[in-house]
């Protein structure tokens, strides 16, 4: 044992790992399929700051942690160790990697709870910190990944990598009786949910590649699909999601404010039109001369798209995070063929309700890791599909 090893109590370790690997649950449905991860600088045995990965897309508990630490009074010089619940990525992906970052702040030493599952990383976090000279030791007992991110071990299965298709995130709100559309005299027969809820959305939509609905959504509510967020909430960098309709005759009136050029301080990617092959030609001459891209796929049937082929399409396209925002036609079967990994629902305080309810669905179905909140005055159902 060098001198470092004889200075940190492991009970003392283990129970700052498995303290991080709780927290770092609490941000599981803004991460997903990211890792929940949390991270922690020491100096001796003193805590020095604490980080976590909180938002798909943004820092890595590492960073956080080494920011955090750079904000306390305890000089650099002094920071030692960092415990990790997560080996540390050695590759740039959104973020540069945090092994770089750890050997740049002279940390002497790295205790992780866990080994990175992706086959094409696992251990290499590790090597990279050896080979700069850190002390590595993993400790896998106080916060195992199937406790602190069985979703991310579920996103690294064999099967599931080999068919790739992105997260997705199917967000719907609904009336007391788990109606998606109000009575008519209700929120101009759309709206049901609250101004707190609406702003949540439009988070979600900044931190996805891509929102998909389906053509009647667009026919009905005739929405812009766009991220517009407070200032006060939009701290990180904006991207506009893609927009993507499932339009099978190619419904979508050119005149869509779908096709509206973003207004300041909202943000929107390009729209996607998903027809069925060979679609109308003027029709599609039509959407294109106001921005649209037509994609020709194929059909599963007389009425409908292959889901199957535009979850293909959209891996194809790079995308591994998108939101599904569409009526329950749509919903319904990506819901039923498991195309969602995840859902968050918003319940208005609104009785009855138009069309199709999505309420024996959701208590016939198997959620895991459900969270029960409140976004303004309407409730929050969040969970991971098992
Ligand atoms: N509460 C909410 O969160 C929410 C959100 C969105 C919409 N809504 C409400 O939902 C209502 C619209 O419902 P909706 O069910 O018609 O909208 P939708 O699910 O968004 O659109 C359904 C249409 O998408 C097209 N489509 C193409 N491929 C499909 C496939 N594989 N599976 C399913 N659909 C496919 C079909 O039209 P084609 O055959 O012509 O392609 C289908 O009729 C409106 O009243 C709207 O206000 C509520």
């Amino acid at each position: 044992m060098n001198r470092l090893t004889e200075t940190l109590d492991p009970a003392l370790a283990r129970h700052i790992l498995r303290e991080l690997g709780e927290e770092a649950r609490e941000h599981r449905f803004e991460v997903a399929p990211n890792p929940c991860v949390g991270a922690a600088v020491l100096s001796g045995s003193s805590v020095v700051a604490r980080g976590f990965h909180r938002a798909w897309g943004g820092p890595h508990a590492e960073v956080e942690a080494l920011r955090m630490a750079a904000e306390s009074p305890v000089p650099a010089a002094d920071w030692d160790t960092m415990l990790v619940t997560l080996e540390p990525c050695s590759s740039t992906g959104k973020t540069p990697p945090c092994v770089e970052a750890i050997k740049a702040a002279g940390i002497r030493r790295v205790i992780v709870a866990a080994q990175d599952p992706d086959p094409r990383h696992r251990g290499a976090g590790l090597d990279a910190l050896r080979q700069a000279g850190i002390e590595v030791l993993v400790d896998p007992v106080a916060a195992p990944l199937e406790v602190v991110s069985p979703h991310f071990l579920a996103w690294n299965d064999y099967e599931r990598r080999r068919r790739p298709r992105p997260w997705t995130i199917a967000k719907w709100a609904q009336t007391l009786s788990g109606h998606l559309s109000p009575p008519e005299d209700v929120g101009d027969g759309r709206r049901i949910s609250g101004a707190a809820s609406l702003q949540e959305v439009h988070l979600l939509r900044s931190r996805v590649d891509a929102v998909v609905t389906g053509v009647g959504t667009v026919l009905h509510d005739d929405p812009r699909l766009t991220v517009r967020l407070r200032t006060e909430a939009s701290a990180a960098p904006i991207s506009g999601p893609e927009r993507v309709v499932l339009d099978s005759w190619l419904r979508t009136p050119p005149e869509a404010r779908l096709f509206e050029a973003p207004g300041e301080g909202e943000f929107g990617g390009p729209v996607h039109i998903m027809a069925h092959p060979g679609p109308d030609p003027i029709r599609r001459r039509a959407l294109e001369g106001v921005g649209a891209r037509v994609h020709g796929g194929r059909g599963m049937d007389r009425h409908t798209l292959d889901l199957r082929d535009l979850w293909t399409w959209l891996s194809d396209r790079g995308f591994e995070r998108v939101m599904l925002e569409a009526g329950p036609t749509l919903l319904r079967n990506a819901l039923e063929e498991g195309f969602v990994d995840q859902v968050r629902v918003y319940t208005g305080n609104v009785r009855g309700g138009e069309g199709e309810s999505l309420a024996s669905w959701l208590e016939a179905s198997k959620l895991t890791e459900r969270l029960h909140r409140e976004a303004g005055a309407d409730g929050v159902l969040e969970a991971f599909l098992g």
